[in-house]
């Protein structure tokens, strides 16, 4: 399987600490084609005519977003980059931050001319933070090389998974506890300080550039019918090699995991990381696309011989500390949650206990207020499907 680069493509080949020698690679020929060339809503159209999609987990359409962003009245808008990068095995963001953060600017920039927005924020994760010096760096060399259009500043984020998530994040910027917001509105019409936000994940941004040089009809042209491009991967669990991957969309998930990160003897495969889907080994040309599986970007590969009650367990665990407690469903379902995978793991569930967890599971997909809550219970209620006998083998007679 070989990959295929565009995202990545600048990634080992321009020295990100050197502004000329990812200038003499051809930066800033995207920004410079934007502004020559096409009005803000023709590059609008062509992002839409790209069919690009959020890289963020959520999929929605980037080019109807700015779309809807630039037609929200007020001389105020905002772009925000989200580098929060919080899922469970996710590290393809941080890739790209480390070794191309000048076509991120250049990204960055053709957005704010896209929407009319003078300032933009990258909202960096809290862990990543010895990345601060060369991103500020990359920052001030991109403004001295080349006049932008508008203000680029970093804002460290406050430590929490559910930052990652727009609103929680917008909430943070503002100074809050970075708890998710009620919508609508949306950010679109009402984002960062209730003004007008375009908020895109660090890979969704990287595409533009390279859809600007090269025309939404090429960009169509890679991948599927739903899902257009190539998407990043980072690869972890029970591999001969993680790594982080590009390939088109719509990729057999094989391809990637046995093919690319040689991983054998697979159990199972979670894809998009803590919240994201468990596709089980029999599974596994499930197509990598919005219409396959995808979420964020993170592939964990458990192998043979893994307890799926254990993994489920620490799993759980994992969103009962990082939910936020603004609701109730996700708070209490969380704990409720654990609390049952606790005595499964223990063998000292009753067969009441499982109808409870598929219960419990239901409704925090359908009442939390955020992707937090709704995507908490994905590990157990795709597990109990796939590896049931697992579950019922630890229930009391
Ligand atoms: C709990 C939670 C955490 C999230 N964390 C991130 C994150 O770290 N990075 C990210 O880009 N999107 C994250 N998202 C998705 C964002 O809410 C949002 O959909 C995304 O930034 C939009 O950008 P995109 O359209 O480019 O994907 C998270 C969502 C939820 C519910």
């Amino acid at each position: 399987m070989t990959e295929q680069r565009l995202v990545l493509q600048n990634c080992g080949r321009v020295d990100p600490a050197n502004i000329d020698s990812w200038l003499a690679a051809g930066g800033f020929a995207a920004l410079d084609r934007a502004r020559a060339e096409h009005t803000p809503e023709e590059v609008i159209a062509w992002l839409k005519a790209s069919g690009l999609r959020g890289r963020g987990g959520a999929g929605f359409p980037t080019g109807l977003k700015w779309e809807l962003t630039s037609k929200s009245a007020g001389p105020e808008r905002y772009v925000i980059c989200n580098a929060d990068e919080g899922e469970v095995g996710t590290f393809k963001d941080r890739y790209i931050l480390e070794r191309d953060p000048f076509t991120l600017i250049e990204a960055i920039a053709i957005a704010c001319y896209a929407i009319g927005a003078r300032r933009a924020f990258i909202y960096l994760r809290d862990e990543y933070r010895d990345l601060l010096p060369h991103l500020r760096n990359a920052i001030v060399a991109a403004h001295s090389s080349y006049p932008l259009g508008c203000e680029i500043q970093i804002r460290e984020a406050a430590g929490a998974y559910v930052c990652g998530e727009e609103s929680g994040l917008m909430e943070s910027i503002e100074g809050r506890r970075g708890e998710p917001r009620f919508r609508p509105p949306f950010p679109p019409s009402s984002g960062l300080w209730a003004k007008p936000t375009v908020i895109q994940n660090v890979e969704t941004l990287m595409n533009v550039p390279a859809i600007i040089r090269n025309g939404p009809e090429w960009f169509a042209g890679i991948g599927t019918a739903q899902s257009k491009g190539t998407k990043v991967f980072s690869v972890s669990g029970d591999v001969a090699q993680s790594c982080v991957c590009e390939v088109p969309m719509g990729t057999p998930l094989r391809e990637v995991v046995e093919g690319i990160a040689g991983a054998h003897d697979i159990k199972m495969v979670q894809v998009g990381g803590a919240s994201g889907r468990v596709v089980p080994s029999a599974r596994l040309d499930t197509p990598l696309a919005y219409e396959g599986v995808l979420g964020a970007g993170a592939i964990t590969v458990y192998g043979e011989g893994r307890d799926t009650i254990e993994i489920g367990l620490r799993t759980l665990e994992f969103f009962a500390e990082e939910c936020c407690g603004k609701c109730s469903p996700c708070r209490q379902g969380c704990e409720a949650l654990v609390g049952i995978l606790e005595r499964l793991a223990q063998s000292r569930a009753r067969a009441s206990d499982l109808s409870l967890l598929r219960d419990i599971a239901d409704n925090m997909m359908l009442a939390s207020l955020c992707g937090l809550g709704q995507a908490a219970p994905n590990f157990v209620v795709d597990t109990l499907q796939a590896f049931g006998d697992e579950y019922l083998a630890r229930v009391l007679a």
